[in-house]
């Protein structure tokens, strides 16, 4: 590991010296972690995101309808399909993997959101029922599809408890079950300077879901799922409860299709629902987030009167092996959020903001779409695969109450 002058001299290339103000205050531990931490940071992508925080422009970017199939008007197709997939399924040919590097803030819950129990009368908890989902697909094909989960520094350990006390949901950890985390990025100041948390040692932040293709490989899963025998792979996030991860009609038309990456959509509930929608963007696919889209084009419709950006992305996408390890080693554009973030100031005193502070970057599972020629958009029915949980039920929609009522009716429990 580097020295104290060795990282000095690092930091003062990148204008990042107050980094080791408090250096010798520290305990050998955390002089240990902070330069560890030092050596990693790819300070010059810091600095560069921070430099163009505020000058992404996608204003002149060609925003077009993006083209669809409806899984209800396959007609004969739908059986070709279904049968194609099934025999990948039952060839082991399939993996599961579940994003959940996120916390359950925006639900006011203080812990790892596949821990929260949206309150079915069963208890069980948003991890339990999507592994209930990879069982039924035990019944129906007589494999157990590999389940991964990505996990982020911040939740890790507690999740990793989390499946222990629940004793992997009779999933068989080991050969079945495999955790791996995201990767993390410094989070800065106004100044472009990198915070210190309360620990004295660097304060980082997720680096968002599209972090997973680098995690993937770095972590050595793809190879796993390649030794398992597997080429497609199901990303999913952890909070749809009804997500379908092992579906034979979605692999299977991947697969007919020719096609690298496949997505699932549900017809938008209306022009302003939170969600990202399909899009084509300068010709290639691409997703238009909730935040990005303008009210004009949120409400336009076609000669149908459809939404013409009316594809909502449920964030369940197929994989193939070979294009995740592709975009694994692809440079990812980032995304600034603007946060309330605890540091310790140039003077040692700890500072907690009530507005934010400072920039954190992510980047997002979809902005690799755009190196695709072709996607598969597959739209599927709201009721029966998208139940998402993430605000307290104070909110009034995508929360536990209703996620539950849309549990419940799927499965019919009421
Ligand atoms: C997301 C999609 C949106 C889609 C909606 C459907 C994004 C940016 N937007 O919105 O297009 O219509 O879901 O429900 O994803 N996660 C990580 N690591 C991270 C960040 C997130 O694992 O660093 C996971 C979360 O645990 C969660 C998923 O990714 O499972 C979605 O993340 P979230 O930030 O909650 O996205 P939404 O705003 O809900």
């Amino acid at each position: 590991m580097i020295n104290k002058q060795e990282a000095e001299a690092k930091l003062k290339k990148y204008g990042q010296e107050h980094l080791l103000n408090h250096f010798e205050t520290l305990s050998e531990k955390k002089q240990k972690e902070l330069l560890g931490q030092i050596e990693e940071i790819d300070f010059e992508l810091v600095n560069n995101l921070y430099k163009n925080a505020d000058k992404i422009d996608t204003s002149n970017d060609e925003i077009s309808h993006m083209e669809y199939s409806d899984k209800y008007k396959l007609n004969d197709e739908y059986k070709k399909y279904e049968k194609i997939g099934e025999k990948a399924i039952k060839e082991g040919k399939l993996a599961a993997v579940t994003m959940a590097g996120g916390q359950g803030t925006r639900l006011g819950f203080d812990g790892p959101k596949g821990a929260y129990d949206i309150g079915l009368d069963s208890h069980k908890s948003l991890f339990e029922l999507l592994c209930d989902n990879l069982k039924e697909g035990e019944k129906k094909y007589g494999v157990k599809v590999p389940w991964f989960i990505m996990t982020s520094e911040e939740n890790n350990e507690q999740t990793i408890e989390f499946f222990q006390k629940n004793k992997f949901f009779g999933y068989q950890k080991d050969k079945n079950i495999f955790f791996f985390k995201q990767g993390q990025l410094p989070m800065v100041d106004t100044e472009g300077k990198i915070l210190i948390n309360e620990e004295g040692v660097i304060k980082l932040a997720a680096n968002g879901h599209g972090g997973i293709y680098e995690a993937l490989v770095k972590n050595g899963m793809i190879k796993k799922m390649k030794e398992l025998g597997v080429e497609w792979i199901f990303i999913g996030g952890v909070d749809n409860c009804l997500a379908k991860m092992v579906d034979p009609l979605f692999v299977g038309m991947a697969i007919d299709k020719q096609v690298t990456v496949a997505c699932k959509s549900v017809v938008k509930d209306n022009p302003h629902e939170k969600v990202g929608v399909f899009c084509k963007r300068n010709g290639r696919p691409s997703v238009i987030e909730y935040s990005e889209i303008t009210d004009e084009m949120a409400e336009a419709v076609d000669e149908n009167g459809e939404l013409l950006y009316g594809e909502s992305n449920l964030l369940c996408n197929l994989f193939n092996i070979d294009a995740v390890e592709r975009m694994g080693s692809l440079p990812l554009p980032y995304h600034i959020a603007y946060k309330k973030a605890k540091y310790i100031d140039k003077d040692g005193n700890l500072v907690e903001p009530d507005s934010p502070n400072a920039y954190k970057f992510e980047s997002f599972l979809f902005d690799t779409f755009g190196t695709l020629d072709e996607m598969l958009v597959l739209r599927v029915k709201r009721e029966e695969e998208f139940a998402p949980v993430k605000n307290a039920d104070s909110a009034g929609v995508d929360c536990p109450s209703t996620a539950r009522a849309l549990y419940e009716k799927y499965h019919k429990l009421i």
